[in-house]
């Protein structure tokens, strides 16, 4: 295994060859926000929360799906960095409908938390109001389309731990949303094994167990993290 060394923020670290940018910054106690990233499942590069400067390329890069390389010069928290990233959150609240003080992740949301991070104290874009759907139809959980935010965490966790693949992706553009089997009420698909995993993976309100009220929703991340070391080590088997 070969090692890189590189410096972020000014700080020589080193890192295996195949760990991403981000991967190596937590690695070293540096943290840099994400959204669409979930350890565990494959990386995606969709939110852009987590983009870095990196010295010698005027294009910001997303930490979750660079690989680190000899001699890299990265900065994970510059003036400009910050203002991307909250424009991003701002874009994220405008485009939904999220109504905090209502909603049963109130409290308990990695977008709300994000929002806090950027110092987000007002939103300077227009909101849109888009007129989305809630599928209540499954008998544990609920899906509010309006606090989506489109980071495919659902989709791949149910894919890649759960191999059910009841969740995708459907429409274009601001047309975009996730469905479970054939865009078809999530009450009535054949795959989904009601495990719960898309569940815990959704950093908003978005998908929920049904009966939370107001800031009830909470995820318990920690039984992914026990699937994800359970399927690659076998451990079950002990
Ligand atoms: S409950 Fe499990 S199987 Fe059903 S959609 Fe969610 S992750 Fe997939
Ligand atoms: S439902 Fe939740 S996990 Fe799925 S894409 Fe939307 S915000 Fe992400
Ligand atoms: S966390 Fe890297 S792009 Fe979303």
């Amino acid at each position: 295994m070969t090692v890189k060394t590189l410096t972020i923020n000014g700080q020589l670290i080193s890192a295996r060859e195949d760990e991403t940018v981000l991967e190596a910054a937590r690695d070293a106690g540096i943290h840099i926000p994400t959204l669409c990233y979930l350890e565990g499942v494959s990386e995606v590069g969709a939110c852009r929360l987590c983009l870095v400067e990196i010295a010698g390329s005027n294009k910001l890069q997303p930490a979750c799906v660079t690989k680190v390389a000899e001699g890299m010069e990265i900065q994970t928290n510059s003036e400009r960095l910050q203002k991307y990233r909250r424009t991003i959150v701002e874009m994220l609240f405008a485009e939904g409908n999220h109504i905090c003080s209502v909603c049963v992740a109130n409290g308990n949301c990695e977008l709300q938390d994000l929002a806090i991070e950027m110092g987000m104290d007002h939103v300077r874009l227009d909101y849109h109001f888009p007129d989305r759907k809630v599928d209540v139809s499954h008998d544990r959980f609920g899906i509010d389309h309006n606090r989506c935010v489109l980071c495919t965490r659902c989709v791949r966790v149910c894919d890649e731990i759960e191999g059910a693949h009841t969740w995708d992706m459907a429409g274009r553009g601001t047309n975009s949303h996730v469905i479970t089997d054939l865009n078809q009420p999530w009450g009535t698909s054949q795959t989904c094994t009601s495990c719960g995993k898309c569940v815990n993976a959704c950093p908003t309100g978005a998908i929920f167990y049904k009966g939370s009220s107001i800031g009830e929703m909470k995820h318990d991340r920690a039984k992914l993290d026990f699937l994800v070391t359970a399927r690659e080590k076998q451990q079950w088997n002990f």
